[in-house]
């Protein structure tokens, strides 16, 4: 249906009526009673840094991911030093990284010194390009990091394959895929190392901190020593660490959210579903797929946008807009729905990264510009959901070239 002067009038954006009575919320960081009195007892206990709680959330963490060992640390951003450091990244080590996806999973790797080789993503699932990476992976490539992105599992097979095939290890960036399954396995259970983050907008959460899971002893050893001073034994260190341990105070609260992850991902998976069969049949808003085998836990939920369908931002009378992305997005912040940009930027265009040389990735850059999130997470109700689907339905029919 071509947009006209009466369609685009019936925008919230243009002074028409909202399509939600409330706003439906992006995020929703809501913890039980019984993980606040969980804390609260580690609190009276007086044992506040990492102890029992904190060894009892990596036992039930590596049985839920499908690893062997599971080592908690300060946040997810450690988890990546802490892995890349196991594997022993260095100065001038060539590491594959994707373009998209957030920035610490490559910026771990920058502050080890290691030379980052950039992959783009797959068009449609939006996680790293397997034909990309094998095409990179010479023989000077000493490792790989791949992330799960907006908690979709990367294409492990292929991934797995051409890394074993050049005999490097593969880091999982899991932190916003907690019990995302490929292969009908946990996600977790892949891969040399896997790191998890529990920031407060994450599938679960500990307020701040994070997971490496691993299934090789040795490598489980490592992370224990960087993760702790390098202390074999109470003041005897044998190598180079840090402290990113984390308190049982926050391991409590990671413990107890443990019982609720399940549910909270099938609600997750259900919310997903319902934008999913939705978008089928509204034209020019598009689905994410996960590749085949992998199951997403969706984290977020991303709808790329067809400039083509739509009326420009300058049409719509928004000529500040950059992107008709800017434009769809906007209009339906006006109708009631949340939405956010992640990511806004691909990362070889972040300024840290940015040089004259850089090797831009032109998938990532356009999904920069097209993509945008709509609400997913567990605390959304079915009224939310069905009011997310109310809207997107308006505004791409009013914005239909
Ligand atoms: C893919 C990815 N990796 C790593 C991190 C870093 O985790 P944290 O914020 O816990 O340091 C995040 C957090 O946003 C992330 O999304």
């Amino acid at each position: 249906m071509p947009t006209t002067a009466d369609a685009l009038a019936s925008l919230a954006l243009a002074g028409g009526p909202k399509a939600a009575d409330t706003n439906v919320p992006m995020i929703a960081v809501k913890l039980t009673d019984a993980q606040i009195d969980a804390a609260v007892d580690v609190m009276r206990s007086g044992m506040l840094a990492a102890g029992k709680v904190a060894a009892e959330f990596e036992t039930k963490f590596a049985t839920l991911t499908g690893a062997k060992h599971a080592l908690a640390c300060a946040n997810g951003t450690c988890a990546l030093q802490l892995a890349y450091g196991a594997l022993d990244i260095g100065p001038g080590d060539r590491v594959l990284c994707p373009a998209w996806t957030y920035i610490a999973t490559a910026s771990m790797l920058a502050a080890l010194g290691a030379e980052i080789v950039w992959v783009d993503a797959d068009p449609h699932t939006y996680t790293i390009d397997p034909k990309d990476l094998d095409k990179k992976l010479d023989g000077s490539i000493k490792a790989v990091a791949a992330t799960h992105i907006y908690g979709t599992p990367v294409d492990i097979h292929a991934v797995q394959q051409a890394a074993d095939k050049a005999g490097v290890p593969v880091v999982y960036d899991c932190a916003q895929s907690h019990l995302a399954r490929y292969d009908d396995h946990p996600a977790g259970s892949f891969g040399a190392l896997c790191t998890y983050s529990f920031y407060p907008t994450k599938n679960m959460t500990t307020g701040e901190g994070g997971m490496v899971t691993t299934n090789d002893p040795e490598l489980a050893e490592r992370v224990r020593l960087l993760r702790s001073h390098g202390e074999t034994e109470k003041y005897t260190h044998t190598h180079i660490g840090f402290n990113y341990r984390m308190t049982d105070i926050e391991a409590a609260i990671g413990l107890h959210q443990l019982d609720v992850i399940e549910d909270a991902t099938a609600k997750r998976q259900r919310n997903a579903a319902k934008y999913t069969a939705a978008l089928d049949d509204i034209v020019g808003l598009h689905a994410p797929k996960a590749p085949d085998r992998a199951e997403s836990v969706y984290h977020l939920y991303p709808v790329r946008v067809d400039a083509a369908a739509f009326v420009s931002p300058a049409e719509a009378g928004q000529p500040d807009l950059a992107t008709t992305r800017d434009l769809v997005m906007k209009a339906l912040q006006a109708e009631g729905v949340a939405c956010a940009v992640h990511y806004p930027k691909s990362l070889t265009h972040q300024p840290v990264f940015d040089h004259p040389d850089i090797d831009h990735q032109p998938v990532s850059d356009r999904l920069a510009n097209t993509l945008f999130c709509i609400p997913v997470h567990q605390h959304l109700t079915d009224e939310q959901t069905d009011l997310v689907v109310a809207a997107m339905r308006k505004v791409a029919n009013a914005l239909a070239r």
